[in-house]
């Protein structure tokens, strides 16, 4: 039975040498029972399977794989999380990218939200970027994660009560309806963010984007995965454009190009060749 399965040293060898390679996501000696609780209720889920059967189906079938993944991931997020970001964002990115594209013949910021998780981040950038761009300037947004279940979440766009704390009341008003149970984000926003499947292990093929914020996601990997992720973002990004990480997360001491940038209000990297 599931309930008594445990995760002998192999399996949990092979299971993470797995994750890894798939994702990126590093687990450690420490967080080795976060993987064998989750992996307990996926088993369970499945029906039961051994350790072993479920890890052989895994290793053939990328449909599954992928529901694994999803299963293992963290998708703790919130509205404005963390508000010195949105700050640095609104008085110092925000201009500062006006400033360079000036006369560059293109008035579109791109930005991507990567690890978006289910929504919170990317609507948030959105409601924000509605308020402060000034005409003729707009803004495309693509949000993208590797977990499945968020996305749905995520296009849905329903928050409960519970979820909408953060969200200052004009922009509930504004950007929001209310529904049954909670908020559902109007179309018109909605209709401003494209959400993709996307493993940040994999090359996205997004290139000139403006902003990246990749905020809470390289805490999970190990630094050659971080430092993989950071350069392939270096690739999809403009040459003058700017990338947000979480506020525990650093990219000091990693081999990546990017500049750190310390502002009033948060710190931030960019790319500025
Ligand atoms: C803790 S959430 C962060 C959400 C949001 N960025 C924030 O800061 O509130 C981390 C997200 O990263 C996603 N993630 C983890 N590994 C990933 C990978 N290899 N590719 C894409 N997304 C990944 C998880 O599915 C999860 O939704």
């Amino acid at each position: 039975m599931a309930d008594d399965v445990f995760l002998a040293d192999a399996d949990f060898e092979a299971y993470r040498k797995l994750i890894y390679n798939e994702s990126g996501i590093h687990f450690t000696a420490t967080n080795r029972s976060i993987l064998e609780s989750r992996l307990k209720e996926r088993l369970r889920e499945k029906g039961n399977p051994s350790m072993r059967a479920y890890f052989e189906t895994i290793s053939r079938d990328k449909e599954e794989l992928k529901s694994f993944l999803d299963s293992i991931t963290t998708n703790l997020t919130r509205f404005f999380r963390n508000q010195a970001h949105f700050d640095a964002l609104e008085h110092f990115v925000i201009p500062e990218l006006l400033k360079i594209k000036q006369g560059s013949g293109s008035n579109t910021l791109k930005i991507w939200s990567a690890g978006c998780s289910t929504g919170e981040e990317p609507y948030t950038i959105a409601m924000l970027l509605s308020e402060i761009l000034p005409a003729p300037w707009k803004y495309e947004i693509v949000a993208s994660d590797i977990s499945l279940k968020c996305l749905m979440t995520a296009k849905d766009a329903f928050y409960a009560e519970s979820r909408i704390v953060g969200i200052p009341d004009n922009y509930l008003k504004k950007y929001f309806n209310k529904v049954e149970g909670g908020y559902k984000v109007r179309p018109e926003l909605m209709s401003r963010i494209r959400f993709d499947y996307h493993n940040l292990k994999n090359d996205s093929g997004l290139r000139n984007l403006d902003i990246v914020f990749c905020r809470n996601v390289i805490i999970y990997f190990d630094e050659a995965a971080q430092t993989a992720v950071m350069n392939r973002f270096w690739d999809s990004m403009a040459s003058k454009s700017f990338m947000f990480i979480g506020h525990s997360e650093s990219l000091f001491g990693m081999n990546t190009k990017f500049e750190f940038v310390k502002t009033q209000w948060a710190t931030l990297y960019r790319k500025y060749i």
